[in-house]
């Protein structure tokens, strides 16, 4: 089934949860594409989890189109959302459109995905008004790292959970398709999900939320040194991939491979004038 905004909104209606995953490259966007998920994210998470910073501050616009591209051209049923960094959409609003736009031209992505609420509402109405469709992101949103002091659970206070239901319901009236809500508790996720008609898609948010997202990487436990609460590991891609390296390397050592299967041959008459 091809996956778009609108099969997103009427998701919510039937009932059928949605399955999102981050992607950065060609290849796990192919194979991503190749099972019935609903949605990837070209998350500014490659910051981190591609590129080795401790935050997605420093990730660029240049960088999520780079990225951005590779998967979509691995993607054929899959809606793609691309990340719009720090900083890409905080200036102005005609700067929020052109940053925007420039993903959407060069990528091919469906949508693009901006963190925080009143704040930004002016720019996420500016997008949808030039037709290109918004993913919200309330609650943790990491690319506020240094307002919040630290990736924490977010809206535990009846302020701080007043203001993500309130920022919800406007995100909603600006018209973004889907709202990601990150690391709240359960139970201001189930009624954020209620107070609104579009789908929540959570990531430590709890199971009330209308879909769900992970890091491919923390979900198939490919860092061992990063196991939030929130993460289960749903295959040991990490040990697979650390074990067919070590026999690799085993066989290339003692010469078991390549083995005359892996290898090319060429005539005898040709190889005797090499002589
Ligand atoms: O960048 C990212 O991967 C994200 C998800 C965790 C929602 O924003
Ligand atoms: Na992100």
């Amino acid at each position: 089934m091809k996956n778009t905004v609108v099969t997103f909104i009427n998701s919510k209606k039937k009932g059928q949860k949605l399955s999102m995953l981050t992607a950065y490259d060609y290849t796990m966007a192919k194979i991503i594409d190749g099972t019935e998920i609903n949605g990837i994210l070209v998350g500014d998470s490659l910051g981190m989890v591609t590129l080795g910073y401790d935050s997605t501050l420093a990730v660029t616009v240049e960088d999520m189109i780079h990225h951005g591209r590779a998967v979509v051209r691995g993607v054929k049923n899959t809606l793609v959302v691309v990340d719009m960094p720090f900083m890409s959409y905080h200036n102005t609003l005609a700067e929020a459109v052109d940053n925007a736009g420039r993903i959407i031209k060069q990528t091919q992505a469906h949508a693009v995905k901006v963190e925080g609420g009143r704040e930004i509402l002016d720019k996420v109405k500016g997008l949808i008004k030039a037709q290109i469709p918004v993913m919200g992101h309330l609650g943790l949103t990491p690319q506020s790292l240094n307002i919040m002091g630290g990736f924490k659970v977010q809206g535990k206070s009846e302020e701080a959970a007043k203001k993500i239901i309130e920022d919800a319901k406007l995100l909603e009236e600006a018209g973004v398709f889907a709202i990601v809500l990150e690391c709240i508790p359960e139970k201001l996720a189930d009624l954020v999900s209620k107070s609104i008609s579009i789908p929540t898609i959570g990531i430590g948010s709890g199971g009330g939320c209308d879909g769900q997202i992970l890091v491919y990487q923390d979900m198939l436990n490919m860092d061992e040194d990063f196991k939030p609460k929130f993460v289960k590991t749903f295959a040991d891609a990490g040990l697979v991939i650390k074990e067919g390296i070590k026999k690799y390397t085993d066989q290339v050592r003692d010469g078991e491979f390549p083995a005359a299967e892996h290898t090319f041959t060429m005539k005898d008459e040709v190889l005797e004038k090499l002589y």
